[in-house]
């Protein structure tokens, strides 16, 4: 079996492929502007996404890549909306083409937050901001154009690399002895390494659909940031929890964001571990890197 990953250089992309190659699967990584040989393309180019394809004839698609940056995408809507939307349309016209099955990921973002109970895979989808705009319209052509596909939702993403929240509060904590950090967002962090391992259970399954993942339990990132500190030992950075609408942001996020399994909980298969818990790995890898 040969699995493409798209985005392969990115937070999630990097693990998918480690966590393949150490089960011996061969891949195909792609990314933009490349620095560790993936093959150089742009998602959004059909002439080069369909000849990549066409030539490597992968049997699997993990489409990771994605316009992350949440800002950059509220100030200008067209920066996500061509990544998240036309990219993924261009992935997906190619995968139905070839008949390969491909697994995109999607966010929590498309829910709109108002709920108190946790998000199934059933609910209705209401983004209110571009980001979540762009990746359900991400969703939508992937259910429009593709037989074999898998919609994986999923929600704060950390691991002990890449742009992530724990690791910016560790970075600040180095230089900061208070830290602000909003109280009333709440939602579930996913460590990159638990669904990586969960995404790879898709390769062999039929069960084509939407899903959701993230590890157990909720927090806001206040919680999360002051977790973050009292397992990796550091006393000197006090953490303070704020309201959103004292930390004006451009872009609105939502306020509670809490996947649920449900399509796990279904099938009797869901046995995710905490955030707690796989917070502490990580711990464990960043102190190693630290020392
Ligand atoms: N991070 C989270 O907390 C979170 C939460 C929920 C869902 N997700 C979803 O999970 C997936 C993985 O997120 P992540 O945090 O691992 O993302 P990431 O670190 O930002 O990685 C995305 C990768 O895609 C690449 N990329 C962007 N535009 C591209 C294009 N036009 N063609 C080819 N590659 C392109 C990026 O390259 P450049 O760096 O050069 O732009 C980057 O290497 C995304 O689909 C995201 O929407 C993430």
């Amino acid at each position: 079996m040969t699995v493409m990953v798209t985005g392969a250089e990115g937070m999630l992309g990097n693990v998918l492929l480690q966590l393949l190659e150490h089960k011996k699967i061969a891949t195909i990584p792609v990314d933009f502007n490349s620095k560790h040989g993936a093959i150089n393309a742009d998602i959004c180019n059909p002439e080069q996404m369909f000849s990549i394809i066409k030539k490597t004839k992968p049997d699997f698609i993990f489409h990771t890549a994605a316009q992350t940056n949440l800002d950059l995408i509220t100030g200008d809507k067209s920066r996500g909306y061509k990544v998240n939307a036309w990219g993924t349309n261009v992935l997906a016209a190619a995968a139905a083409l070839y008949n390969i099955p491909i697994a995109y990921i999607s966010t929590d973002y498309v829910f709109d937050g108002t709920r108190t109970e946790p998000y199934n895979e059933y609910n209705t989808p209401r983004p209110i901001n571009e980001y979540g705009r762009s990746k359900l319209e991400g969703e939508k052509v992937i259910r429009d154009l593709c037989n074999k596909f898998f919609i994986v939702r999923t929600s704060g993403l950390f691991a002990p690399h890449g742009k992530n929240f724990p690791l910016r509060i560790l970075e600040n904590a180095k230089t900061n002895k208070e830290l602000s950090v909003v109280s009333d967002q709440i939602f579930s962090p996913t460590y990159v390494y638990d669904l990586a391992e969960y995404l790879i259970t898709l390769l062999d399954s039929p069960l084509y659909g939407i899903y959701h993942f993230c590890n157990s339990g909720q927090c806001s990132w206040y919680e999360f940031a002051k977790k973050t500190l009292q397992l990796a030992g550091i006393k000197n950075c006090k953490v303070k929890p704020v309201k959103s609408k004292d930390r004006p942001s451009a872009t609105s996020r939502p306020r509670f964001s809490v996947l649920r399994r449900y399509k796990l909980e279904l099938q009797g298969k869901d046995n995710v571990r905490s955030w707690e818990e796989a917070l502490k790995d990580f711990i464990i890898i960043w102190k190693k890197q630290n020392s």
